[in-house]
């Protein structure tokens, strides 16, 4: 299949595609999405050949206008719309009890759906052109999402029918899962949208476990794609958890060819080994926005190791450490 790349004015061309049951990627402020017909499950079982995902997996709808969700979901309850007014259009993904009109694809068999509407024009547009949205990020299962057209490229050429080339990403990390679909409202992936931030908004609000810990055997994951393999470049990427100045002497002795460091800005005189900066240690904006592109641009450079500088779990950070430990397969040193 030839994969055209669209311009920011070519969207009703993309919108056609969409309404012919084809698959089409495009920018959202977070990451590039790759999407179908929410409401046609042929459409979205093409998504998931496209992406080799595993079909258990499920996908979020993207809407344009707050009131589509009503079509979309059994119950609209109280924290959600709270949520709703306040963060959308935006980083935030909620789970509700799914509706009739979803298709078993893309809830995989779950009795819930996730909607969320993104901020990105691009997105928004196709969405009103078109309709809902089924869209997972736009990258080959388990590697790092595309934060980019050259991204989605890389991976995605001659399996879907056409990118929108929306420049690069704001966000660079995915949307904030929240369910509420539980009793207590419950943190199911970090993003752009902290954990702070929603417990201001709605009062309680508990971090599933595997947000920042491997699953158990036998555990059943409340986001099932918190079990798979994530973010992983082919580099074998190792966190280091310690002080500033130990990360440094322990990547300096372990100098030799192949070995990198990702790394905050503020390291980089100090290290003796091929530096991928993400910004300055307390900048958890730029270290989202860096973080993927980091991770791809860490195998184009053909690094095998990469030792990771530990970041800190509060505001946004915590989204960043969710995805750096799945990069790293759940690989810590205590040094
Ligand atoms: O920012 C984003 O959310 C991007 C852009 C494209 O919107 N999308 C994205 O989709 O990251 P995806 O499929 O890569 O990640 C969606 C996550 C998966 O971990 C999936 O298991 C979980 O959300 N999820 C989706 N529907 C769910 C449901 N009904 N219950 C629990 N988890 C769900
Ligand atoms: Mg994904």
């Amino acid at each position: 299949m030839k994969t055209l790349v669209l311009g920011e004015n070519e969207i009703d061309k993309a919108a056609e595609i969409i309404k012919n049951g084809g698959l089409v990627a495009m920018p959202t402020e977070t990451v590039y999405g790759l999407a179908a017909n929410a409401l046609d499950g042929k459409a979205v079982a093409k998504i998931f050949k496209a992406k080799g995902r595993p079909m258990d997996n499920p996908l979020i709808v993207h809407i344009s206008d707050i009131s589509q969700i009503y079509m979309l979901v059994r119950e609209f309850p109280e924290k959600a719309k709270i949520l709703a007014e306040k963060f959308w259009a935006g980083p935030l993904t909620i789970i509700l009890p799914k509706s009739d009109i979803i298709p078993d694809e893309v809830s995989a068999g779950l009795d819930t759906v996730a909607v969320r509407f993104p901020s990105n024009k691009i997105a928004q547009a196709l969405i009103s052109k078109s309709m809902p949205l089924a869209a997972p990020s736009a990258n080959l299962s388990g590697s790092p999402s595309p934060t980019n057209a050259r991204h989605v490229l890389d991976d995605m050429k001659g399996r879907i029918n056409a990118v929108i080339d929306g420049g690069e990403c704001e966000v660079g990390v995915e949307s904030t899962v929240i369910t509420l679909a539980t009793d207590i409202p419950r943190l199911l992936r970090p993003g752009g949208i902290t954990v702070e931030q929603l417990r201001e908004a709605i009062g309680e609000v508990v971090i599933d476990d595997a947000v920042l810990n491997p699953l158990k055997s036998g555990q059943k994951a409340a986001s099932p794609g918190m079990k798979y393999k994530h973010y992983a470049p082919k580099a074998h990427i190792i966190l280091l958890e310690g002080s500033d100045d130990s990360f440094i002497e322990y990547v300096n002795s372990r100098k030799a060819n192949g070995i990198a460091a990702l790394c905050y800005d503020e390291d980089i005189d100090r290290l003796e080994v091929p530096c991928i900066p993400i910004g300055h240690a307390d900048d958890y904006e730029m270290q989202s926005h860096k973080l993927f592109s980091s991770l791809r641009n860490a195998d184009e450079q053909g690094f095998l190791t990469v030792y990771a500088h530990c970041p800190k779990t509060d505001g946004m950070g915590l989204a960043v450490y969710n995805r750096i430990i799945r990069a790293a397969g759940f690989e810590v040193i205590e040094i």
